[in-house]
């Protein structure tokens, strides 16, 4: 973990409001407390996720990569095994059942994610709405059939996974897409790159759009474009969950940020 990382988690635990919500004012964010940070899960939900994670971690193949991401400077080499991506890059069971719960009380129609990645975050996220089409953006291709090998396991059919740059698809997507219910950005964790996919998924964004930013804490830079999101004036109320910065549009609700633990 590094110094940056540990004083924002210590920030955190100090500043956080509770995590049943007693001191949060805002109704809207009450009822997401109720509803998604405190829903329980059965675990047997997402057994074939989690048995498709568990093959991934055990898998010693090596595979050659081609690496865009802020995260690339962990490891200079663009041969890695996939058990090494699957223990460093993919969301955790408690983020991903996050995913999962906001879905499953938003109902997104379209859901957007930058960083495929295997497709566990995928997976979780197809799961919470199977009626949902999920695009997913990943920038390796070697990274992106494994993936699909991810949705065939978990028997998904919602996922449409596009290879490259995202700064080469992401306009193409959103044009195709029109209008983006439920972004997940998890990948170039940079604060030019995020503060740029902002704005852009902004365009297409409407009333109900939730915006989810992964390692909002994770460097300076990131948590600098964390600060210019939540006060962005289109932005109507944000959640710092440390990892997670969660932002909503929602029309005739007072501008307000929370951190809430989680
Ligand atoms: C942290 S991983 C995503 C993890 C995944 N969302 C999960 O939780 O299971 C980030 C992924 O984004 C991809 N990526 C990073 N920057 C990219 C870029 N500029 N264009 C395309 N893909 C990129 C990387 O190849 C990597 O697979």
């Amino acid at each position: 973990m590094n110094t940056f990382l540990a004083k924002q988690i210590v920030r955190y635990f100090v500043t956080s409001g509770h995590k049943f919500g007693h001191r949060v004012h805002s109704p809207f964010v009450f009822e997401l407390i109720q509803s998604v940070f405190l829903a329980k899960n059965s675990r047997s939900t997402f057994s074939k996720i989690e048995k498709r994670r568990k093959e991934l971690l055990r898998d010693a193949t090596e595979i050659t990569i081609q690496d865009f991401g802020a995260g690339s400077k962990r490891n200079a080499s663009n041969v890695r095994k996939i058990s090494y991506i699957a223990r460093t890059s993919l969301s955790q069971g408690k983020y991903a059942r996050l995913l999962y719960n906001l879905i499953q009380h938003c109902k997104p129609k379209t859901i957007l994610e930058l960083g495929t990645s295997l497709g566990i975050s995928s997976a979780y996220m197809a799961y919470g709405n199977p009626e949902a089409k999920v695009v997913s953006l990943e920038g390796s291709e070697t990274i992106a059939a494994i993936a699909r090998k991810t949705m065939h396991s978990c028997e998904i059919e919602n996922v449409e996974i596009v290879v490259g740059n995202f700064d080469e698809t992401l306009v193409g997507v959103l044009s195709k897409m029109q209008s983006v219910d439920f972004a997940f950005i998890d990948g170039n964790h940079t604060k030019e790159a995020t503060l740029r996919y902002f704005n852009q998924i902004c365009e297409y964004r409407n009333s109900q759009t939730v915006m989810i930013f992964d390692d909002i804490s994770w460097s300076e830079g990131m948590r600098e474009a964390w600060n210019t999101i939540k006060d962005d004036k289109r932005v109507s109320i944000s959640i710092d969950l440390c990892k997670f910065g969660i932002v909503f549009f929602r029309d005739g609700i007072v501008k307000q940020n929370f951190v809430i633990r989680y």
